[in-house]
């Protein structure tokens, strides 16, 4: 496994809670509950699905430049957060944009003057149809491409990822005959992560979806691995029970600051219900410790840390001479471990809970398992707390007061 989780220990977890979630684990790879397929979806998906998504996204590649992605939370956070982390878009593969995952005037009118002279494709992801910003995006850029390609041309340039059978996305998907993928039913946006509405839009980017997904498959099947994967779950339950109300998820690279935000949409949707939950944060480290270093070591103790540590990094500099003979000719990447570790050992001395998980690498099969041991920490995280991780009722609340403000 490119996965390890450290300082769990520290919580002293019992024998019988690993069994409990253990058997929390089984039960829902039993995909038995509404939206748990995506629990086993790595080693059930279609076999036919990654060739028709390659092909698609080869087609997409000729023609454009851009490729834009309008969707919202758990349908684009994914995708964004794995070409972040692996450095963008590979070379001669078209560079991905995203619309539609706010209502601002300001920035959709930005947009319009960013692409103006590129070459776009769309790629609209909603599992609903219905969204509201997707939808906004969607009818916007759709109206610049008509000017710009006609109608006929700007079909062409369109994949559609939605529900298989119902919304209003899947009826003008139909009516207008637009290349298109599923989330299957069973999937709920945030647990999308290897279904086509992440996955084409990377396959796009030239991301090889093959490992993000044998990663995946990997991982979720590997129970020995379960034993220990377990005590992340089990350590954030025993740590808001004890208490802790904020979990702050921390990486010592910019580039993860994504991964950062998908985490707050995975586990806030997911476990902020009936009063319960432990409320998401991320820090971009060294950067915030100028700043949140602070609070950390003496504020308010009401959170416990996280930390994304990738242990192998291939880029790296050397620092020259200028720099000071105590730092000259050493190598970066070095210098920010020793961060990882000095960090780790003041927050220690101010009686900080940690939990460190480790990735090997930062590579699509390393990602495919991170993303995966994340979604099913959520899950059983949530089945501890006895809510259902896979609801989403609060939102409905604000969704309906803009409804009502609209007049709709
Ligand atoms: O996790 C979720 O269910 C949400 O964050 C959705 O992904 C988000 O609201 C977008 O929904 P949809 O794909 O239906 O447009």
């Amino acid at each position: 496994m490119m996965i390890k989780i450290n300082e769990c220990d520290k919580l002293s977890i019992s024998k019988d809670a690993v069994e409990k979630a253990l058997a929390i684990r089984a039960d829902l790879c039993e995909d038995k509950e509404a939206f748990t397929g995506w629990t086993n979806w790595p080693s059930t998906m279609p076999s036919g699905w990654m060739g028709q998504m390659l092909s698609a996204a080869e087609d997409i590649r000729k023609k454009c430049d851009k490729l834009i992605v309008i969707g919202i939370g758990g349908s684009y956070l994914g995708t964004a957060a794995v070409i972040e982390a692996l450095g963008g878009s590979k070379p001669g593969c078209p560079e991905i944009l995203y619309a539609g995952n706010n209502m601002s005037g300001y920035y959709h009118a930005k947009f319009k003057e960013v692409i103006e002279n590129n070459d776009v494709c769309l790629c609209v992801v909603s599992k609903s149809g219905g969204t509201m910003e997707s939808r906004l995006a969607f009818s916007i850029l759709k109206d610049w491409m008509y000017e710009k390609y006609g109608r006929e041309e700007t079909a062409k340039r369109i994949v559609s990822i939605t529900d298989p059978a119902k919304g209003i996305l899947r009826e003008e998907t139909d009516r207008e005959g637009y290349v298109n993928f599923e989330i299957p039913g069973n999937i709920g946006g945030r647990y999308s992560a290897f279904t086509p509405g992440i996955m084409f839009p990377l396959a796009v980017a030239g991301v090889d979806i093959e490992e993000f997904v044998r990663g995946a498959k990997d991982i979720s099947t590997d129970d020995a691995f379960w034993q220990e994967g377990v005590k992340y779950a089990l350590s954030r339950y025993a740590l808001l029970e004890s208490g802790k109300k904020i979990e702050v998820f921390e990486y010592y690279d910019p580039s993860l600051r994504l991964i950062g935000e998908w985490c707050k949409q995975l586990f806030g949707e997911s476990e902020g219900k009936e009063g319960k939950g432990l409320f998401p944060a991320s820090l971009t480290f060294s950067t915030d410790l100028h700043s949140m270093g602070q609070f950390l070591q003496e504020g308010s103790q009401i959170f416990f840390e996280t930390i994304f540590d990738v242990l192998n990094r291939k880029d790296d500099v050397k620092v020259p001479e200028s720099a000071g003979a105590e730092l000259a000719g050493r190598s970066l990447n070095d210098i920010n471990a020793m961060a990882v570790k000095g960090v780790m050992a003041a927050h220690a001395k101010a009686s900080i809970p940690m939990i460190k998980i480790d990735v090997d690498e930062m590579s699509e099969y390393a990602l495919g398992q991170l993303l995966y041991f994340l979604m099913m920490t959520s899950a059983v995280t949530g089945k501890l707390m006895g809510i259902d991780p896979f609801n989403q009722p609060g939102v409905e609340d604000y969704k309906q007061e803009i409804r009502n403000l609209l007049g709709q």
